[in-house]
């Protein structure tokens, strides 16, 4: 499996920490849980996109543009950090932002205080269920009749390129888990655009050491999303010259933990947050690694794990969202001090 043919830029210059989630896995009686810190990535406020934008971006910039322009929902870590990545590469971002289940204020905390902070050329807000690809093909024929050029980057980078950021996370993975003396048994993530879960399973799989990775959906049904996945894990494949099929069973998700829907969060999310920022001082988020990390405490319960010892989550970071989430999370667990 070689990357090398394709071009990456470098914003993350150490492998991020693998820990042991010693008290949490003690409380819940079962397998040792470590939590993989991809929430400590490189660009503003970290997350697993750092890992998509080095060969995103690194695209783009051959093809000479002066604008990234991409999309998300309200509160885009996507977006926040294909921002980034444009101020670090002194191009201009433009973004497309749906209003899913959340109205946009531009006066909001979390990602939107970071798009105004690190200076988003331009918002455009659209209702929710706006073909979105359009909006952003519109916004690239609006810089090309003004001479200028706009890369297009993938909803969630959540395309085959974007995921060999995460072949090259599940290299970085195996490495460190070695030198540590531990083997993996079972990974679980976040699937949304399904990127980082596709790029570890094709990862694993190409290396010929295949950890089932677990995905909990934050977005879609599971029917529809393992096809989606599997869907990027095929092209993935093909990408990095992997010419074994990758069988379908492969990819296996859960959409117990997603509730009501996209960033809607369940008691089992908030629980979560509490739990780990409780027990490990971790902060998760609300819409991706709460849900997720609410599906891995449920499946250790549930003795999905049975005779399995030791499982990694990947904390896909979201940090920066909990903040515009803070009395929410507070008021819902009743979290608030007196103070006296
Ligand atoms: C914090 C966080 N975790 C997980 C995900 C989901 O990752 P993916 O889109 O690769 O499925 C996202 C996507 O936006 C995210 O922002």
């Amino acid at each position: 499996m070689d990357l090398t043919a394709y071009p990456r830029r470098i914003y993350t210059d150490f492998a991020t920490p693998i820990q042991h989630l010693e008290k949490l896995s003690n409380m819940l009686g079962g397998p040792n849980i470590y939590v993989k810190r991809d929430d400590l990535l490189g660009l503003t406020g970290g997350g697993n996109k750092t890992r998509k934008l080095e060969f995103l971006v690194a695209d783009a910039l051959k093809q000479d543009v002066d604008t990234l322009i991409t999309t998300g929902g309200v509160q885009s870590n996507h977006c926040r950090m294909t921002l980034a990545a444009a101020v670090k590469e002194g191009l201009k971002c433009r973004l497309v932002i749906e209003e899913r289940n959340h109205l946009y204020n531009p006066k909001e905390n979390g990602n939107v205080f970071l798009y105004n902070l690190l200076g988003a050329e331009q918002i455009k807000v659209v209702p929710d269920g706006t073909d979105v690809v359009k909006e952003m093909e519109i916004v690239n024929e609006e810089l090309n009749k003004e001479g200028r050029k706009g890369y297009i980057v993938a909803e969630g980078g959540g395309n085959d390129l974007g995921a060999l950021g995460y072949v090259s996370g599940s290299q970085e993975i195996l490495k460190q888990t070695s030198e540590m003396g531990i083997s993996l048994d079972h990974i679980i993530s976040p699937s949304g655009s399904g990127g980082t879960h596709a790029g570890l399973v094709t990862g694993f799989c190409a290396s010929g050491i295949g950890i089932p990775v677990t995905g909990i959906n934050v977005r879609r049904d599971k029917a529809a999303q393992e096809e989606k996945v599997y869907n990027i894990v095929n092209l993935a494949r093909q990408r990095i010259g992997f010419n074994e099929e990758i069988p379908k069973e492969t990819v296996k998700n859960f959409d117990d933990y997603l509730g009501p829907g996209y960033a809607i969060p369940t008691d089992k999310t908030f629980e979560a947050i509490q739990l780990l920022a409780q027990t490990e001082g971790i902060l998760l988020d609300p819409v991706y690694t709460g849900k997720t990390m609410a599906g891995l405490i449920d499946l250790v319960q549930k003795g999905y794990f049975e005779g399995q010892k030791n499982i990694l989550f990947l904390h896909t970071g979201g940090t920066p969202s909990i903040y515009a989430n803070a009395s929410n999370i507070l008021e819902h667990s009743n979290l608030y001090l007196d103070v006296n």
